[in-house]
């Protein structure tokens, strides 16, 4: 932290302790696809780019610093000067939101006698997991720097033994190698042809062992043609892209025929409707959500009979859920093919935020 600047970190920490911070987002509404928790927006771009400080002069601001922020950091320093003089403790967010799509928070929980911790990408909404027995570890999903999971496996005592993940990602780099080479650990992938890199092969049933139990795959093919779930008993399920807690994956983000993508739709629909067959209650654990992750330490989840009760598109007959599907799919993630192609070559930029800055658009609800 400088005078008047604070990093990504710093407010990421400040959040998780629950010190009190005011963070007041200047962009353009038409700009906003993604939020920092608690963030009260203020649409004083324009007034900004003229020095002023427009409705920013009307906030009742409680006590406790100001955090500004923008898209890159260039008009919330604007707003901070202008505070700064009218006497308000204000910082800018050093890197604005792109710098925040790296933010990371956690939350712990029990089940079937594992520890699960959720790494949650609070600024995109990526969801990756740690699922623990007896002191042996495996991520799913890394997203965040491998460092932060080295670091939460170190403050608990484990020792990863695999890393794995549900499929070749489209909205975020995969971190998942690069934390398997870090540790030491095996590398699982679904079995595909798409990735140009050594890795160990999962298929249909096949049990990634770990302490006294195991993962054991689920091939849910839809999203993509080798999306996998992971299954602890038949209590967790870690679902990746193709079950969300309030919708199902996207069956678009390859090159296609609209037979194709049909048909994708289609291998989506049965894939999900064998989710749904899992007891009810049995926890869904996705790979995304579609809002900014508070910091609050609970599970993001829900159960399979929760899915039943409550989603109409997921309970939906083959054709009407591939209609509905295909009408519903959100606008592609930033980047996307570039992503894929550098998770399929399993290379990574020195600085991935230019990259994966945004909102994640995996679901379709
Ligand atoms: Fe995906």
């Amino acid at each position: 932290m400088t005078a008047d600047r604070i990093w990504v970190g710093e407010l990421q920490g400040l959040l998780a302790a629950g010190r009190p911070i005011t963070v007041i987002d200047v962009r353009s509404p038409s700009d906003v696809d993604w939020e920092i928790p608690g963030a009260i927006h203020v649409d004083a771009y324009g007034d900004l780019q003229s020095s002023r400080l427009g409705p920013l002069a009307e906030l009742d601001l409680p006590v406790g610093p100001v955090v500004t922020v923008c898209e890159v950091g260039r008009t919330a320093a604007i707003a901070t000067g202008l505070l700064r003089a009218n006497g308000v403790e204000a910082l800018t967010l050093d890197g604005g939101m792109h710098a925040w799509s790296l933010a990371w928070n956690t939350a712990q929980a029990t089940i079937s006698g594992c520890e699960i911790v959720q790494v949650r990408r609070t600024g995109k909404g990526c969801l990756s997991y740690i699922v623990e027995s007896e002191s042996e570890a495996v991520v799913i999903d890394a997203s965040v720097d491998p460092d932060v999971y080295v670091r939460l496996l170190r403050d608990r005592g484990w020792r990863l033994v695999a890393v794995a993940d549900t499929h070749i990602h489209a909205d975020h780099l995969s971190r998942s190698k690069l934390l398997a080479q870090l540790e030491g650990a095996a590398l699982w992938l679904p079995a595909q042809d798409r990735t140009q890199y050594s890795f160990r092969s999962v298929a249909d049933g096949d049990r990634i062992a770990f302490g006294s139990t195991a993962l054991v795959a689920m091939r849910t093919p839809g999203h993509t043609e080798e999306s996998t779930t992971y299954l602890l008993d038949t209590t967790a399920a870690f679902t990746g892209d193709t079950l969300f807690l309030n919708g199902v994956g996207r069956p678009d983000l390859v090159d296609g025929t609209r037979n194709e993508l049909v048909s994708r739709a289609r291998l989506l629909h049965m894939s999900v409707s064998r989710l749904l067959e899992l007891p009810e209650a049995a926890e869904v654990f996705p790979g995304h959500v579609s809002e900014p992750i508070p910091f609050d330490g609970r599970l993001l989840r829900t159960t399979v009979g929760t899915i039943r009760d409550t989603s109409a598109l997921a309970t939906l007959d083959e054709a009407a859920f591939v209609q509905n599907v295909l009408a519903r799919i959100p606008p592609d993630p930033p980047n996307h093919l570039r992503i894929v192609e550098l998770n399929e070559r399993g290379e990574f930029p020195g600085d991935p935020s230019e990259l994966e800055a945004g909102a994640n658009h995996c679901a379709v609800a």
